[in-house]
């Protein structure tokens, strides 16, 4: 624990490092109040963000707008917001009544380091941060930042991320495959899935197929993040992941692992990855490199 950043990047033959640059040089730019009174709240909000996240999801963001065609910098304030949006919801997750975890992107969690009310609040003012930044700075015709951000909005919410958060504390998800799949789906997948929605609606994309191509991609990709998230909580190391190996055991989670056992989930992850990279081929018949590498990184990820 402590505050030094974990010294790991993925090597660069599988991940667009300059496009999770790109997020970074961002991220750090933004301040959120030049207030006196209020700065222990910005402090707590940027010792969250700045911390060495993996970036997955602004990256997705910034690699879709390429394979489009549109200029990585363009989607910038979105992909931001999305960044936010994810580490409100990490912040959230770690709490005592939730995860009850005390490491995160190698450093103590926000509630260790600042305290249970001032994480709330983190988490709370980077929620509203994220749409603010969205509607100020993305450029764009205004109905297509409004559509993206509306977009945003359904995947983090009831319908979305935060109901897939419900599903698994109340323990509510029906059994079998397919309730475990839809608590996935809802809890990580439908934002990573707006990675990439939201810069289609931003780049006005209006060819059905590819669209259609494009969201069934972006949704097998959220589930296979989550299969393999849920194997990590069981083989990774901590050092590696920065946050505790078995957290999902000790709460007596339901995962890919419990469900299937790990050999098949490690099946289903290698499946989901096919899919995952015919549904690319789809969406981009000539290629689209990076969207390929996140593709096989998010697969083959350690951490
Ligand atoms: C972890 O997400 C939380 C889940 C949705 C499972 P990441 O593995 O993308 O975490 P960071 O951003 O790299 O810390
Ligand atoms: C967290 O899922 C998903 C969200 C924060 C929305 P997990 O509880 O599995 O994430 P980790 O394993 O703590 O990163
Ligand atoms: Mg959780
Ligand atoms: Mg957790
Ligand atoms: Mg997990």
């Amino acid at each position: 624990m402590g505050g030094e950043p974990r010294v790991q990047a993925p090597p660069a033959s599988r991940y667009p490092d300059h496009l999770r640059d790109e997020v970074e040089r961002y991220l750090q730019t933004l301040r959120f109040t030049t207030e006196p009174g209020i700065s222990g709240l910005e402090q707590a909000m940027r010792y969250s963000l700045l911390a060495p996240g993996k970036r997955i999801r602004p990256v997705l963001a910034l690699a879709t707008a390429d394979a489009l065609g549109r200029s990585t910098s363009w989607v910038l304030p979105l992909a931001a917001a999305i960044e936010l949006i994810h580490t409100y919801s990490l912040i959230h997750d770690d709490l005592p009544a939730i995860d009850n975890d005390d490491l995160r992107r190698g450093r103590a969690t926000c509630h260790k380091a600042f305290g249970e009310d001032v994480a709330i609040l983190a988490g709370d003012g980077l929620y509203a941060e994220a749409f603010r930044l969205l509607l100020y700075e993305q450029q764009g015709q205004a109905a297509d930042v409004l559509a993206a951000a509306a977009a945003l909005a359904a995947a983090t919410g009831v319908q979305g991320m935060v109901g897939g958060q419900y599903l698994d504390v109340a323990g509510t998800a029906q059994s079998g495959a397919h309730g475990l799949q839809r608590l996935h789906e809802l809890k990580t997948g439908r934002l990573i899935g707006a990675s990439i929605e939201c810069v289609l609606l931003l780049a006005r994309a209006t060819e059905p197929a590819t669209i259609n191509a494009y969201r069934n991609f972006a949704a097998e990709l959220g589930v296979l993040f989550q299969i393999v998230d849920d194997i990590l909580d069981v083989t990774g190391s901590e050092q590696a992941l920065g946050k505790r190996q078995g957290s999902d055991e000790r709460l007596g989670k339901r995962t890919y692992v419990t469900e299937f056992g790990l050999d098949r989930a490690r099946e289903l992850a290698a499946e989901s990855h096919q899919r995952a990279r015919a549904a690319l081929t789809q969406a981009a018949p000539d290629g689209a490199t990076q969207l390929e590498q996140i593709t096989d990184f998010i697969a083959t990820r350690t951490y």
